[in-house]
């Protein structure tokens, strides 16, 4: 919800390019997924994941010397945007050895949070769903449903353990942007609601000017919809439309850095159901009634006004498999908020009213304006931690100084200083997710409905 900064990159000596480098050969990692039809028959897809280009080591495209390092971006090979995205290459990704990312059984992808490697360690990391290898795997989710399990039962407090979708370019924007020579076969294209500005290269450009402390000049917006934000004591879903409907570059105003958060392209809260948070306390954690010490199985719904694939988007229900039989998901307690489990520009509106937030979904087109973007998804597969709010607004009481009687401020039971990067990368370095057995398909066709 407050996603600030996606990327933590500890290597002092790894770092981005556009061109296609060629000293480390590129192996996405097979991650097969089923498409099911309404009568629950499933055939398999052969999907594959790709690292985002982010995480990537970005040498000059004629040797081995970084292009950006520790300090920032080179000066020699970097003097400006378009220069740098000519110079520099993203090269290939160990994906177990250097970033942790292995796949321990057919149709599984196991994510390392901290990994030691050769270069230092890397934290975290973020992948891409491939339908091959040099195209994004994208989903009309509408009138559909979308389905994963998930472990997380080794995601402490202040970690995030993220499966979402992201309205990026099913090549990576290789097409749009002729300075992307890389495009999806590297992970490039990426953006999301909080109009990423950590992001190296945006639009076949490296983002050199005005970086400063990790974050350059142009950010990358567009529409997301969170289907899983969660650790073991917390979870949200949550869908961020944009007034943009395509990866768009933003500069100024319209990325909504600080002040500015309610003139973004995107919203950037969006419209949230975390149980803790609309007042079941008991619904999700260890031993709780989704335990989340045992692998959990999450169907998250996309309906329609007129129950068809290209109707408006009305309503995101969700669902829980757990050993053996279906949870419905909590109801809200809040007052002023209708007894509903289910996400509706209703929900929305009286969600925001009851805990005094700025409805800027609504402004941006609510449920409306996220059907459309929902059309064309790129499926997103993360672990991060939180550089800028500690995820305090997934798992804690936020804001930190308001009291947390008052209805939307307390979302979990985490002690807010848990997730500080410092504390969490050093205590629970081990900690991991894997998330397995993706299906996709009609409403009802993923799951047995018992
Ligand atoms: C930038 O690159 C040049 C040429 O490869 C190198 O000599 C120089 O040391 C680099 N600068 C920094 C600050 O790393
Ligand atoms: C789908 O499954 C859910 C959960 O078991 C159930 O409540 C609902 O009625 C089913 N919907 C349809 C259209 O069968």
């Amino acid at each position: 919800m407050y996603r600030a900064v996606t990327a933590t990159l500890s290597f002092a000596s790894l770092v981005l390019g556009q061109q296609i480098g060629k000293e480390v050969a590129e192996k996405h990692p097979t991650m097969p997924m089923k498409m099911c039809t309404a009568a629950g028959s499933c055939t398999t897809e052969s999907t594959s994941v790709v690292l985002d280009s982010n995480w990537r080591w970005t040498h000059v495209t004629n040797g081995y010397a970084n292009c950006f390092g520790g300090e920032g971006w080179n000066a020699t090979h970097c003097a400006d945007n378009a220069a740098c995205a000519k110079n520099c290459a993203i090269d290939g990704a160990n994906y177990a050895s250097t970033y942790g990312i292995t796949t321990p059984s057919s149709g599984a992808l196991r994510l390392n949070f901290v990994t030691k490697n050769d270069n230092g360690q890397n934290v975290g990391s973020r992948v891409y769903l491939l339908a091959s290898d040099t195209k994004y795997r994208t989903f009309n989710l509408l009138n559909k449903e979308f389905t994963f399990t998930v472990d997380v039962s080794k995601l402490t407090c202040g970690l995030n353990g993220a499966v979402y979708f992201s309205e990026m370019d099913a090549d990576g924007g290789m097409s749009r942007f002729t300075g992307n020579k890389a495009g999806a076969a590297y992970g490039t294209g990426y953006c999301d609601a909080q109009c990423p500005r950590d992001i190296k290269f945006i639009n076949g450009e490296a983002n050199v000017a005005g970086w400063k402390d990790g974050t350059g000049g142009m950010g990358s917006c567009c529409a997301e919809m969170d289907i899983w934000e969660a650790n073991n004591d917390a979870t949200a879903y949550t869908p961020h439309p944009c007034n943009v409907f395509e990866q768009t570059k933003c500069t100024g105003t319209d990325c909504g850095v600080g002040d500015d958060r309610y003139k973004a392209m995107c919203d950037k809260d969006g419209c949230d159901f975390n149980s803790f948070r609309m007042g079941n306390k008991e619904f999700y954690g260890p031993g709780k009634t989704v335990d989340t010490t045992k692998p959990v199985t999450v169907i998250t719904q996309f309906h329609t006004a007129d129950g068809t694939d290209s109707g408006a988007l009305s309503s995101i229900h969700r669902f829980y498999v757990q050993g053996g039989k279906v949870v419905a998901n909590s109801v809200s307690a809040i007052p002023g908020v209708d007894a509903v489990s289910h996400i509706s520009d209703q929900f929305c509106a009286q969600q925001k009213t009851a805990f005094g937030d700025n409805n800027y979904f609504a402004t941006l087109g609510g449920m409306q304006a996220m059907g459309k973007s929902l059309k064309r998804m790129v499926l997103v597969l993360s672990i991060w931690d939180d550089t800028s709010v500690r995820m305090n607004w997934l798992d804690s009481v936020f804001p930190n100084d308001a009291d947390p009687e008052k209805p939307g401020v307390a979302r979990g039971r985490c002690d807010p200083m848990l997730g500080e990067p410092k504390t969490v990368e050093k205590d629970h370095a081990d900690a991991y997710v894997v998330y397995s057995d993706i299906r996709f398909g009609a409403i009802n066709s993923t799951f047995a409905a018992n």
